[in-house]
């Protein structure tokens, strides 16, 4: 027989499914598995006060149920439980949630664990797929159901016995996407009849979870929309979605799934959790949160967020991880660059152009609401733009390099990266625009330059210039109809280049007392190449004619 080694999964037949032509517009209800999903599958679990501490951050962010851990399934989850209720760690408005299996001993630890527990949810899970009834715990269909009902009752008598708790109750069958629709249904509905006590203020959790992701996004949408329109009390459940991400998906088959009607999500921040791991919540709150979607939870200080999650979990969050990764809103490239300062300096036309107040080219959501910084988005490289280079030097020092001077400062920037073949840092490339533009090498120095107004046309300069040209000090009479332009005539006598300047840029850089002029002068040559000096001085004319020295040495050293 020819049996292939996989073969494509059979989709639902649902010719009446609504979910593709549905739009998100409200946020589900969050539940984080880091403590549970996401620790169990690190190659260092974290300890008990690495644990609380990541607890502390999940409320920080605003999570209102967090699954603590397995309580029955080791001590220091035992005691992660008590020291979370006796030391009152836990905020009056969240529910903690303890993982067990459908079996009696492991329930009844479960609730020595909840002791005391103002608001706790008990989440009790079966496998529920052929493969796992057949292949690992030898059961047939009606031996999970029986097993599955007679743990609810377990857990309802239990609950019951703690009136002073608001206990809930979640039900997953583990493998919901490999396991018979049908049967699934009947066994969530013998678990619902079992809990008995199921409302709209206090649902029953159905868990449907991707406990492997395999199938595409669509085919979840599809179970979850079958399941919802034939779950017969629908108002009296949440359905929650758990997915994997073995096949790269999980972020979009959770998406699918909550248009496809489902009500909350349980998944970790940055995805930590078995194999692949779980939906990353980050990436979920993120998408929704930038098609203007509140979600009640707050990623405005992700650095720090990044930061805590790898210190406890010894685990680096990626690069281009979206919405934390160092490079998720960083731009490299010269062309991408210099479309993003054009939309930066035109952010204030957005609302009227395009209705929204933040649309700028490849930033779909604005960083400074994850907390990151301007400065750190644009990062030069040798593929770097003028635009960019331009913008960190705008960003960091308030230096503004006309737009005609911008080419000649990228060669220099793109000359400098190449050579040390790496990123440059915004030090360096001022260091560069220093060193290349403001004070390069050369032949000529400025020693002293006083321009005085005629006697009779105050337009009218007259002055002395001097220099020192290769180490000899020279003179020269500099008449002309502006201080620049004097100078430029005497200089024109000294040096052996023969240049004109038309006219330049200047600006203030700094306030007050230390404020200092920067001139960026053109020097125009005979064959109409031009070369940039910039002047840095509290004179603005003393700035321009300092320029004029830097662009000669520039011209000479080239
Ligand atoms: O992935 C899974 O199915 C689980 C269950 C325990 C919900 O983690
Ligand atoms: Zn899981």
């Amino acid at each position: 027989m020819n049996t292939p080694k996989y073969k494509v999964p059979v989709s639902v037949d649902l010719p009446t499914r609504q979910w593709p032509s549905r739009t998100l517009t409200e946020s589900p209800a969050w539940c984080s598995v880091d403590l549970r999903d996401g620790n169990q599958a690190l190659p260092n679990p974290m300890t008990p006060a690495q644990k609380l501490e990541y607890f502390q951050l999940l409320c920080s962010i605003g999570f209102k149920q967090i699954e603590a851990g397995f309580p029955s399934a080791s001590q220091d989850d035992f005691d992660f439980f008590r020291s979370l209720i006796e030391d009152g760690h836990i905020p009056d408005d969240v529910f903690i949630m303890g993982l067990t299996q459908c079996r009696p001993h492991l329930i009844e630890r479960t609730f020595e664990a909840f002791k005391g527990v103002k608001k706790g949810i008990v989440h009790a899970y079966i496998a529920s797929s052929d493969l796992h009834m057949k292949q690992v715990f030898g059961m047939s269909q009606a031996d999970t159901i029986e097993t599955a009902v007679a743990a609810t009752r377990q857990i309802r008598e239990l609950a019951d016995a703690m009136p002073e708790s608001d206990i809930r109750y979640e039900f997953s069958p583990e493998e919901f996407t490999d396991t018979d629709q049908s049967f699934c249904l009947e066994l969530c509905q013998a678990v619902y009849n079992a809990w008995g006590k199921a409302t709209s203020e206090k649902p029953l959790i159905l868990n449907l979870p991707a406990t492997v992701e395999r199938r595409p996004p669509n085919h979840y949408a599809d179970m979850i929309e079958w399941f919802c329109a034939n779950f017969p009390d629908r108002d009296s459940v949440q359905i929650s979605l758990h997915s994997h991400n073995d096949q790269g998906m999980a972020v979009a088959a959770t998406e699918l799934a909550l248009m496809a009607g489902a009500d909350r999500v349980e998944g970790t921040l940055f995805g930590h959790g078995e194999r692949t791991g779980n939906v990353d919540l980050v990436t979920v709150v993120g998408n929704l949160f930038s098609r203007g979607i509140g979600t009640g939870l707050d990623f405005s200080d992700m650095e720090n967020v990044v930061e805590t999650v790898e210190r406890l979990t010894g685990m680096p969050v990626y690069y281009r991880q979206p919405y934390a990764g160092e490079y998720a809103f960083t731009a490299f490239s010269g062309s991408h660059q210099d479309a993003i300062n054009k939309g930066m300096h035109r952010l204030d036309q957005a609302a009227e152009i395009f209705g929204m107040q933040w649309k700028v080219p490849y930033l779909h959501i604005d960083p400074a609401d994850l907390g990151r910084s301007f400065e750190r988005l644009i990062r030069i490289n040798s593929q770097s733009g003028k635009g960019g280079i331009a913008w960190v030097l705008e960003q960091d020092y308030g230096i503004q390099v006309p737009k005609a001077m911008q080419p000649q400062l990228r060669e220099e920037v793109q000359a400098y990266s190449e050579e040390v073949s790496r990123e440059l840092s915004a030090e360096e490339v001022h260091a560069i625009f220093q060193k290349k533009f403001v004070e390069p090498d050369g032949p000529y120095q400025l020693t002293g330059y006083w321009p005085r107004p005629d006697d009779k046309d105050p337009t009218f300069i007259h002055g002395e210039v001097k220099v020192v040209i290769n180490g000899q000090e020279k003179t020269a009479v500099a008449d002309g109809n502006g201080p620049i332009s004097a100078f430029v005539n005497a200089m024109n006598e000294l040096v052996d280049i023969d240049f004109s300047v038309d006219d330049y840029h200047e600006q203030a850089v700094g306030k007050g007392a230390d404020a200092q002029a920067l001139a960026y002068v053109p020097l125009k040559l005979k064959d109409n190449g031009v070369v940039f000096g910039v002047g840095s001085d509290s004179n603005i004319d003393q700035a321009a004619v300092r320029a004029v020295i830097a662009g000669l040495n520039r011209i000479a050293s080239k």
